[in-house]
C-alpha cells in the first residue's frame, strides 16, 4: 500500500494504492478530471501525461524505453523530458509511498 498525492495548483488530492496498481488506477479512484486516459491504460494516447516531482523522479523506475511512453510523452504539450511520464506506465511500489504527482492542464 501507498499513498499518492496528486497537486492541482494549491490542491493536494490523496489516495491509497496497492503495490501493483498504476498511477492511472490511482487517478481513476479520486476521479481526476485532467486525467482522460482516452486509450484505458494502454500507452497509446498520451491523456494521463502527469510530471513526477523532482524529489521523487529518481525513486520511479525508468521509462521502458522499447515502449511507445517516450513517443507519446514527447509529443504531448508541457513535456518535460526529466519530470514527465504516463501514469498507465507507472506501477505502484512500497517505496513510492509519499509520492507527489503534479497535474498538468492537456
Ligand atoms: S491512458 Fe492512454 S497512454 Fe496512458
Amino acid at each position: 500500500m501507498a499513498k499518492i498525492f496528486f497537486k492541482r495548483a494549491n490542491q493536494m488530492l490523496e489516495v491509497d494504492v496497492n503495490v501493483g496498481e498504476t498511477l492511472l488506477d490511482a487517478a481513476k479512484k479520486i476521479n481526476i478530471s485532467e486525467i482522460t486516459a482516452d486509450c484505458k491504460g494502454n500507452c497509446a494516447c498520451g491523456t494521463c501525461h502527469v510530471h513526477i516531482d523532482d524529489k521523487w523522479i529518481d525513486t520511479i523506475e525508468p521509462i521502458y524505453v522499447a515502449s511507445l511512453e517516450p513517443y507519446l510523452l514527447e509529443k504531448s504539450k508541457n513535456y518535460n523530458e526529466k519530470l514527465s511520464r504516463l501514469c498507465c506506465q507507472v506501477e505502484i511500489e512500497d517505496s513510492y509511498d509519499g509520492l507527489i504527482v503534479h497535474l498538468l492542464e492537456n
